[in-house]
């Protein structure tokens, strides 16, 4: 990858694939989830080339990030490291799904799901109820739940809003990138400030 294109939208000479590059969070939306995770110790689903980790870290009292793919959890390590940030980040690697990594968590008190949207096949529709990104975005949140209140999880920008109708009480926050729509977060618990529909606009 081209590493201005990379500064640019992550703010360091990072390492990344075309992969972990499309689906890494640009760092203007990064710093402003972190504001919400202050002195927490924070459980990161999933964490890519650690992007959002690297954020968080610098916010956060300690981040356990869980990554399956091997090769992008590499990358953040290097990139965590290029940040000076390794003695803040434990790297696990697995899937947030099984149990068995869960159970071996020591107290977290917030948690950051950032599934990944890359869908192909016919049925290319962003969801939330059997959803279809990897790990399912339902699923996981549910999972999640079950260890922390204080959950903040980044969705595709088209789904249908009524899809989150029956979650508990929540903020859902629209990100734009100059007047493009460009993420949904929803918030729960502890790191929501201000219920309903709210947004943040990244000027360009
Ligand atoms: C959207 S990316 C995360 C990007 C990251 N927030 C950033 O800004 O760089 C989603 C990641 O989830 C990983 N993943 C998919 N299924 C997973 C699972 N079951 N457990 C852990 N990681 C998983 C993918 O390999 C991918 O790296």
């Amino acid at each position: 990858m081209n590493s201005n294109t990379i500064r640019e939208k992550f703010g360091d000479d990072y390492i990344a694939d075309e992969h972990t590059f499309i689906m890494g969070i640009d760092q203007r939306f990064t710093s402003h989830f972190a504001d919400r995770f202050k002195g927490r110790t924070v459980l990161e689903a999933c964490t890519g080339a650690g992007f959002t980790t690297i954020s968080l870290a610098r916010s956060a009292k300690h981040v356990f990030t869980i990554e399956i793919n091997t090769s992008h959890q590499e990358q953040a390590i290097r990139n965590v490291k290029k940040a000076g940030l390794l003695h803040h980040v434990s790297f696990i690697h697995g899937s947030v799904l099984d149990q068995r990594i869960l159970e071996k968590l020591p107290s977290i008190n917030a948690a950051f799901i950032d599934p990944d949207w890359a869908v192909t096949g016919h049925d290319h529709a962003y969801r939330f109820i059997n959803s279809n990104t990897q790990p399912p975005a339902d699923i996981v949140l549910k999972k999640i739940s079950g260890i922390t209140e204080n959950i903040a999880i980044v969705l595709p920008p088209l789904i249908d809003t009524k899809e989150f109708d029956h979650l508990p009480e929540h903020e859902r926050e629209k990100l734009y990138l100059g007047e493009h729509l460009e993420l949904f977060c929803l918030y729960f618990g502890a790191l929501v400030e201000n219920y309903g529909e709210t947004e943040f606009h990244v000027p360009v």
